[in-house]
């Protein structure tokens, strides 16, 4: 049997933090707001300059670091994003051109917050059956592009950021089971409902979002798809070592934690200094914990997404 394993994880933030204050200044909104609210005290912002390749590639750097891995010795890349550089080609194969590479697969993965779990899923499927030994596995997102800054209910939510993991194929797991759904029925809840046509922008470019009806289903979700994909791998909630859900939201990490039983020292918060980075912030906080030799070699991780689309999942990995 193969299994696929992370060997590496790597994390990029853009160095300008901007705080609730900064915000305040700006908007009708209080630092006490934002963090009663969200627990949100900070996000980073990239600069102009700065396109999700660029964040990705510095993340992937440190990741094949830790693996003591170079891109060379890599035969598939992931993007999860829903800020790509381009409406085409991929993210992915920017990343892959940026890293100095060539012939390796490489596409996106849109998923929009799911994203990363949606990728890590796709490419654990592919090395389980021998096509590919050693992925890259990013979420890269510059969600400050897509926010209007003039909404204070979603312009203090969101950051920028990438994080990514290298996967190599090997007989032990790794990844033992994940589990994704999606329901478009709720597409109106989380959108950027927009497009390019004939060089005008059609719809909005700007993120929208209904935060009540957001807030229920996250909950719901995150408790839903964390029993079933530790029933798929056969492993007991009581027996996971960290939870790492998506990080939208405070309360909403916190609320997950209780209905699952699972005591508040083992679920991982980042959301506080890197607020709603989407696609990014699952590998973002995982690689943060593994850095601080929290999560360490042999722990058991639940990685869980949950977005736009409406989309969810889970993966549960032994690291
Ligand atoms: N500062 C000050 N006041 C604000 C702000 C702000 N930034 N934003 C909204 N308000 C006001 C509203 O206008 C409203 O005023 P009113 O009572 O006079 O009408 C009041 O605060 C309450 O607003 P609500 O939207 O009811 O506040 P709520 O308690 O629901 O919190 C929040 C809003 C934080 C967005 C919450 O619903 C939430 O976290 N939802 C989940 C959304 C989320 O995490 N989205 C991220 C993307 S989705 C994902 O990643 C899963």
């Amino acid at each position: 049997m193969i299994y696929s394993r992370i060997v590496g994880t790597g994390s990029y933030l853009p160095p300008r933090i901007v705080t609730n204050g900064d915000l305040a200044g700006k908007l009708e909104t209080s630092d006490a707001w934002i963090q009663e609210r969200t627990g949100i005290r900070q996000r980073h912002i990239a600069d102009e300059s700065q396109a999700s390749s660029d964040l990705a590639l510095e993340a992937c750097r440190r990741a094949l670091e830790a693996a003591g891995l170079t891109a060379a010795d890599i035969d598939l890349i992931i993007v999860a994003t829903s800020t790509p550089d381009y409406i085409f080609p991929s993210t992915a194969c920017l990343l892959q051109a940026k890293l100095g590479v060539k012939g390796c697969a490489a596409f996106d993965l849109q998923a929009v917050c799911s994203g990363f779990v949606y990728a890590l899923a796709t490419a654990d499927s592919l090395m389980k059956n021998g096509i590919y030994k050693r992925a890259l596995v990013v979420g890269a997102e510059v969600f400050s592009r897509i926010l209007d800054w003039n909404d204070r209910a979603t312009a203090v939510l969101f950051g920028d950021g990438a994080g990514a993991v290298v996967l190599a194929a090997g007989d032990k797991p790794g990844v033992h089971a994940s589990v994704l759904h999606a329901d478009g029925s709720q597409v109106g809840i989380l959108s950027v409902p927009g497009n390019v046509c004939g060089g005008k922008i059609v719809g909005s470019p700007f993120l929208q979002m209904h935060g009540k009806e957001v807030f229920k289903l996250a909950v719901r979700v995150l408790d839903e798809s964390a029993r079933e994909v530790a029933a798929a791998a056969g492993i007991r909630l009581e027996d996971v070592d960290w939870l790492i859900p998506h990080q939208a939201n405070v309360r909403i990490l916190e609320a997950t934690a209780k209905r699952l039983g699972l005591p508040r020292e083992r679920l991982v918060v980042t959301v506080d200094h890197h607020a709603n980075t989407s696609a990014a912030s699952v590998p973002l906080a995982l690689d943060e914990y593994v850095r601080a030799g929290k999560i360490k070699p042999g722990h058991k991780v639940m990685l869980q997404g949950v977005g736009g689309g409406f989309t969810w999942g889970a993966s549960l990995v032994t690291m």
